[in-house]
């Protein structure tokens, strides 16, 4: 189980009663349980587990931190995408990101030991849900329009300790549309593509303007 994993799940367990989160008893024994689990693992897990157990960062170089390695994230995807659609439309691009943005996102991680990911509330992949609080900021949004949205950057506690969360709105642009614009207006050639690969998929509908989703990280902190 690596550092991320177990903070989730902390996560998922402490919203699930339906209340703002467990009792400190509860929040305690999770904490001790969770973080037992995390340090037997340890020898397995990767970076980020590594960079979390050496000396913990002040908290303004852990948002740096988080900040820099979304950027990463958002412009490595970015450029790719331009690059593959220039090269063979949209077909072609599709196949880039099918089967590079997982990898993109998993070699950010591993470089640099912070957690980051794009998250949506219709999704395309399903693994791209994000964490809970991702997910709560994305369904705070309602039908909000990029631009009204804001982001986050701060540094809560959580049972593992402080962290740091960077989050940046991600808006629909035209050239997004090709593959996430109105169904009608996606070429059935794309259209075909995304079907075969993403049989559940819900991000197609969007306009220039809306909010697509959430560019995230979180990284260890200390106060
Ligand atoms: C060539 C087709 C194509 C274009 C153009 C495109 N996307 Fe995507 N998008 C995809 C595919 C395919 C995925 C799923 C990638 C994966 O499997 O991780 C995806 C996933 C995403 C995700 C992750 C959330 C999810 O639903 O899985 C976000 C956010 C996103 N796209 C935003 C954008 C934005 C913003 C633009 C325009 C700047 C854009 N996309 C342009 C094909 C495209």
């Amino acid at each position: 189980m690596t550092w991320t994993t177990t903070m989730v799940r902390v996560r998922a367990l402490a919203t699930s009663n339906g209340s703002r989160g467990p009792g400190r008893a509860t929040r305690l024994a999770l904490a001790i349980a969770l973080t037992g689990s995390a340090c037997r693992s340890e020898a397995s897990t990767g970076a980020a587990r590594a960079a979390a157990s050496t000396s913990p960062p002040s908290t303004n170089d852990s948002l740096a931190r988080a900040e820099a390695a979304a950027k990463r994230l958002g412009g490595t995807l970015r450029s790719k995408l331009e690059e593959a659609m220039t090269q063979g439309g949209a077909a072609r691009a599709i196949e880039v990101c099918a089967s590079e943005a997982q990898a993109v996102a998993a070699k950010v991680r591993a470089d640099t030991g912070v957690t980051v990911g794009r998250a949506s509330r219709r999704l395309r992949n399903p693994v791209d849900g994000g964490p809970p609080w991702v997910g709560e900021w994305l369904l705070a949004q309602g039908a909000r329009k990029a631009a009204e949205a804001k982001g986050v950057r701060e540094i809560v506690d959580t049972p593992l300790g402080a962290t740091a969360r960077v989050l940046k709105p991600i808006e629909v642009e035209a050239k997004c549309l090709a593959c996430h614009g109105a169904p009608e207006a996606i070429a059935p050639d794309v259209k075909a593509m995304i079907a075969a690969r993403y049989p559940a998929d819900t991000a197609t509908g969007y306009a220039a303007g809306d909010l697509r989703g959430a560019l995230w990280a979180e990284a260890p902190a200390s106060r």
